[in-house]
């Protein structure tokens, strides 16, 4: 039985799904805090590492379900809960889990709430951690949910810009300029992060390693709809004035090619060649680089890539690079060379190290196990009316929870209203957003094709349909039109 109005009770626990159940100020919070737990628990002349035990969490447990392949988020959040003193219990293969026998997302999680006062998800179907979180009583952190997001790994990153190897001070993040590279169609790192940049008030400029690498459209509304954000195009900046503090790379394709066709600089997209490497060259201010791994597990049809670029000492040599920070979320491939390595403004490990205090952070925060460390999300959620009418429309999105035989046994459809003229709705759980094409009052069950008059509709009334087909389907039939609008029909 689905849990009655979910989302909205004000007991439930705070968990962490995307990136804006942290507000800015959270995030701050956190950051403080695994300030602290870096200055009382790093030894000496290893300044970023955490070392020994306190007994923040003696008295708790933390649970970490992992339906996919993972090193660093689950063993630094198995740390982090270790370093605090509490215990954790692990699932890090789901084949020795009752997944293989039908068990549900919901199940399962109702079950190991039981066992534990903090639950961590990782799952490959987008919109996972979300339904975890509506069925549980303890918070849930979402470790990655297919290609949606992994707000960890972002808090990861940011407090790794924030601090850079440690050396020069804490930076500022506002009008700090990051390059997001590579698979930023299926990369969640990518996805939080962006989101967290946009919000952040940093600068981004996306370079996909092709163009059908590049942001889905879904991301690209949701920064422009909720954060007012638009990535920059590297084509527009004058070429003397590229910014950037961050690059986030990925392996095997000319990403950042791609991002300067320009007139301007003179340089088509193909491999580097001898005078593409002269333009970058060309392009001063470049602060940093971060790099990310072509999703190989989540590329449609043919994952046949041959030519992702690689990233490595020489392409460091290149002046728009000279100050900028190297990031990973790693694992790395093929597309970071290990001759980078030694470098100073390579930070991929730091950035991985500080998994542990970050986490620590998040979880004693969480756990309220220091004074009330977190306010509440950005309020990105509140902001839309829902729509959850059943069996009218249907995310688009085939990796979509929603969209499981499995999980459809309880789970519905939940979309935000996220559209103004236009009747555009975003799915709750995984963020695709789609244009209905059919709208009808449930009471009368007659349809209209012409969406502009959805809000004559109640919200509590509204059906929205994909197509003609569905609604008829679903026993609607076709309102018939006034004198006035069968005119202004024929006119049309
Ligand atoms: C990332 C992930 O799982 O999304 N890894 C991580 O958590 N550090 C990046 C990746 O797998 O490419």
């Amino acid at each position: 039985m689905r849990r009655a109005a979910f989302w909205i009770s004000a007991a439930m626990a705070h968990s962490i799904v995307t990136i804006d159940d942290l507000s800015n100020d959270d995030i701050e919070a956190v950051f403080g805090l695994a300030d602290r737990f870096l200055a009382d628990m790093s030894p000496e002349g290893r300044l970023r590492r955490i070392r020994g035990r306190c007994s923040l969490a003696q008295d708790h447990v933390l649970a970490t379900l992992f339906y996919e392949p993972s090193t660093r988020t689950r063993l630094s959040f198995e740390s982090a809960m270790l370093r605090l003193g509490g215990q954790y219990i692990s699932c890090a293969d789901s084949k020795v889990t009752s997944t293989v026998k039908g068990e549900t997302i919901a199940d399962t999680v109702r079950v190991v709430e039981s066992y534990a006062d903090l639950i961590v998800i990782r799952h490959p179907w987008e919109g996972a951690a979300q339904v975890a979180a509506d069925y549980v009583d303890v918070p849930v952190i979402n470790a990655g949910d297919g290609g949606h997001e992994h707000p960890t790994q972002t808090l990861c990153d940011l407090y790794t810009l924030r601090v850079g190897d440690g050396r020069a001070g804490r930076r500022t993040l506002k009008d700090m300029t990051v390059v997001l590279c590579g698979d930023l169609r299926h990369g969640r790192t990518v996805h939080s992060l962006v989101y967290a940049l946009a919000r952040l008030g940093a600068r981004v400029i996306p370079l996909p390693a092709s163009p059908d690498l590049d942001f889905p459209e879904h991301v690209r509304r949701r920064l422009s709809r909720d954060y007012n954000f638009v990535p920059l195009d590297v084509a527009e900046l004058p070429d003397a004035s590229l910014p950037a503090d961050v690059l986030y790379i990925t392996p095997e394709k000319p990403h950042q090619l791609s991002l300067l066709e320009s007139d301007a600089l003179n340089v088509s997209i193909k491999l580097l060649t001898k005078k593409e490497q002269q333009a970058l060259r060309d392009i001063k201010g470049v602060d940093a680089f971060y790099a990310t791994r072509l999703q190989v597990e989540r590329k449609e049809g043919d994952a046949g890539e041959t030519s992702y670029p690689v990233i490595d000492r020489e392409f460091l040599k290149q002046k728009p690079y000279r100050h900028s920070q190297v990031m990973h979320p790693l694992p790395r491939v093929d597309e970071l060379g290990y001759d980078v390595d030694e470098d100073a403004r390579s930070v991929y490990f730091q950035q991985a190290a500080n998994g542990v205090p970050v986490r620590m952070a998040l979880i004693a925060s969480l756990l309220e196990l220091v004074p009330a460390a977190l306010a509440g999300g950005a309020g990105r959620r509140t902001n839309y009316r829902v729509y959850e009418r059943p069996n009218t429309l249907r995310c688009s999105n085939a990796n979509c929870v929603t969209a499981q035989p499995s999980e459809q046994r309880y789970l519905g459809q939940k979309f935000w209203l996220v559209g103004e003229a236009m009747p555009t709705v975003r799915c709750a759980y995984c963020d695709y957003e789609q244009e209905p094409k059919v709208i009808s009052s449930a009471r009368s069950k007659r349809y209209r094709l012409d969406v502009s008059s959805w809000k004559s509709i109640s919200a509590d009334d509204l059906a929205l349909f994909e197509s003609e087909a569905q609604a008829l389907a679903a026993g609607y039939q076709a309102k018939k039109l006034t004198g006035r609008e069968a005119t202004a029909t024929q006119s049309i």
